[in-house]
């Protein structure tokens, strides 16, 4: 049975041993590698059987238990079946702003289906995902693994008689899933003119000691948000013992690019690969580690072919394997290893866990990856684009680098630009370019405001647009969302709020309850039942996930209702019922359906004005 080909399949006893031990095949039986074990079960069957968990356990040795832990938790595994063709609406704010909701609402209405439930006769099932990096054309939306960007109403119309043709999505019309990189800038890293294996060669001829040397002169700071030195992280890797047995360190690339409105890392692994295979080998010989493993998002899975192709090509090269670049004694590998849908696995040590076949649960700091990461061993996580970084270090050295942008942010920022802009796409800009200009470049001619750096990033309202991208002032993953005057900012913080909800781990309560609160309150708010009591508790809540969340998710999870309140509060208080109390619960409105079924509508039937009925009778 070939992997994604479950349109075809039925699931029987004799299918799912087939489908378990393919990916055992293919996989070994490794319980580090239990989820990519039942991605590709599942990529077969359609979902994971509870027969297919117990087989998956006993090959492993795990308990099923565990097993089934593990395929719980991705939003991408299913335990119960699914549509044969599972078709998922990128839910983030952008592609609503491009007509997302209204194409799914077309979508369901031609297949005669509710939104979140699977066709009677198991063909299609319609729902949203969180953003799937693809914000410069969308809206997008994924069908059984696949992307289909710049949807339209024809397109959905046409996508409704593909699926009730029962059309294999293999042959849907090519052009549904192009994805185009719109490279709008250019600078140094993706306008360089540089080679596969470059980058490793000169780091070699410079050897281990000065190439760490180069990585402090350069001062480069990660670009996966935190601004973490990179030089102190590789030193501390790389004075770090090793434990046990079999002692190793490791390099992980984080390609999981989950925040909303980020999609630069797209770019990157789409036409840049070999920069950051590079990168991820010039870590590798900085540090002592002779395995690298790239976490690729579950929603990038489409790129997987061409990666490993790239791979297998460079061991062609003396890129990888044995003697790297003819160095004896220095060997390195890369595996890639694809997620499954939960943006909490970005977070570095949710990553690792993982990466170790196990739920997405953020760990207890300290100790942190640099002496205990990957299986316990000491590992440097980078983002994908400081890892390109890093590859350029070597060729043109840190001095070089650190001429580049500001004093305390070296370099230059990939920013992913999408939302009320002429064009969208990937800008590099050395470090310190104000917003203003970002926004005059990429054709913002009305913007009210600026979402930097994703939902958990700031809300830069006009008055602030002086103000420059750079870890001394604004920090940016990258995410550049951009929201016209006639845009409703609540909304915008609304969308931010659902997303929290659902991207929630549950690993601990302020995160798991105050991230479900908070988006309640806004839906409350936007019913038309909010009142000051909603807003006093979002910012009671904000304050408490600020200093009692685990990770940085629950931390960061109220940001942009704390921006959206304080510098567009008049898009909360029209919407506002009274500035006292309304209970969240209308009994009134709960009770339309039992009216409508009973077919009485009078007065008395509503509890409203049968107390008004009751004040007027005698
Ligand atoms: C909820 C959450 C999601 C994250 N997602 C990503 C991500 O998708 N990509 C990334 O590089 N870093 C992400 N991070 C940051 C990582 O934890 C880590 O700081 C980063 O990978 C380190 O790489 P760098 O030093 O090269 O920036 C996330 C952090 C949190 C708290
Ligand atoms: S803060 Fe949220 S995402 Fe992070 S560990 Fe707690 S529940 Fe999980």
């Amino acid at each position: 049975m070939r992997e994604g080909n479950f349109e075809a399949v039925s699931v029987s006893v004799a299918g799912i041993a087939q489908a378990v031990d393919g990916a055992l095949e293919q996989y070994g039986r490794d319980p580090t590698l239990l989820l990519q074990i039942l991605r590709v079960t599942q990529a077969v069957l359609g979902y994971l059987p509870a027969a297919a968990l117990t087989r998956v356990a006993a090959a492993l040795g795990l308990p099923r238990a565990r097993v089934e832990g593990v395929a719980g938790f991705y939003s991408f595994l299913h335990l119960q079946p699914v549509g044969r063709y599972r078709v998922l609406f990128s839910d983030n704010i952008t592609d609503r702003m491009l007509g997302s909701a209204e194409l799914m609402a077309r979508l369901c209405n031609k297949l005669w289906l509710e939104r979140g439930k699977m066709s009677e006769d198991g063909l299609v099932s319609v729902d949203t995902t969180s953003c799937t990096g693809l914000c410069d054309q969308g809206p997008a939306l994924l069908v059984n693994d696949r992307v289909l960007t710049r949807l339209s109403a024809e397109r959905v119309d046409r996508i409704a008689e593909l699926i009730r043709a029962q059309t294999p999505v293999a042959d849907w019309p090519a052009d549904y899933f192009r994805v185009e990189d719109n490279i709008r800038r250019r600078d140094v890293l993706l306008g360089g003119d540089w080679l596969a294996g470059e980058a490793i060669r000169a780091a070699l001829a410079r050897g281990a000691d000065s190439m760490l040397a180069e990585m402090k002169l350069s001062n480069l700071r990660g670009r996966g948000g935190a601004g973490f030195t990179t030089a102190i992280k590789w030193e501390s890797a790389r004075l770090a013992p090793c434990h046990g047995d079999q002692p190793m360190r490791y390099v992980v690339c984080n390609a999981d690019e989950g925040e909303p409105g980020t999609f630069k890392d797209r770019v990157l692994l789409s036409s840049y690969a070999d920069l950051v295979f590079d990168g991820m080998t010039v870590a590798g010989l900085t540090i002592g580690a002779a395995q690298g493993l790239l976490y690729l998002r579950g929603e990038y899975v489409y790129l997987l072919p061409a990666l490993q192709a790239n791979l297998a090509q460079r061991r062609r090269d003396g890129l990888l394997g044995r003697h790297v670049g003819g160095q004896p004694g220095f060997d390195f590998e890369i595996d890639i290893h694809v997620g499954a849908g939960a943006y909490v696995c970005g977070e570095e040590t949710a990553l690792l866990e993982s990466l170790e076949g196990k739920r997405g649960v953020p760990r207890v700091r300290p100790p942190f990856p640099v002496t205990h990461g990957y299986l316990g061993q000491p590992t440097v996580v980078n983002n994908v684009e400081t890892l390109c970084k890093a590859a350029l270090i070597a060729q043109k050295g840190g001095a070089w680098f650190a001429g580049l942008g500001t004093k305390q942010s070296t370099g230059t920022k990939l920013l992913s630009i999408s939302g009320d802009v002429e064009n969208p796409g990937i800008y590099e800009y050395p470090f310190g370019v104000s917003v203003t200009q970002v926004l005059n470049d990429c054709g913002a001619g009305n913007a009210q405001a600026v979402q930097v750096s994703g939902a958990s990033g700031l809300c830069l309202a006009t008055q602030e647009f002086a103000r420059r991208i750079a870890f001394e002032d604004v920090p940016t993953a990258g995410a550049f969302m951009v929201f016209g005057a006639h845009r409703d900012m609540f909304e915008v913080a609304r969308n931010f709020a659902h997303f929290f909800a659902h991207e929630s781990c549950g690993f601990c309560t302020p995160c798991r309850v105050g991230t479900s609160l908070v988006a309640n309150f806004m839906d409350k708010i936007a019913n038309g039942h909010g009142s000051q009591y909603e807003i006093n508790e979002i910012f009671k809540i904000h304050r408490l996930l600020h200093v009692a969340s685990h990770c940085g998710l629950g931390q960061a999870a109220c940001n942009p209702l704390f921006d959206t309140l304080q510098k567009f509060r008049p898009a909360y208080e029209r919407r506002l019922r009274s500035l006292d109390f309304e209970p969240a619960f209308d009994l009134d409105q709960a009770l339309a359906a039992a009216r409508q079924m009973t077919g009485r509508d009078d007065p008395g039937a509503h509890f409203g004005l049968q107390a008004r009925v009751q004040e007027v009778q005698p």
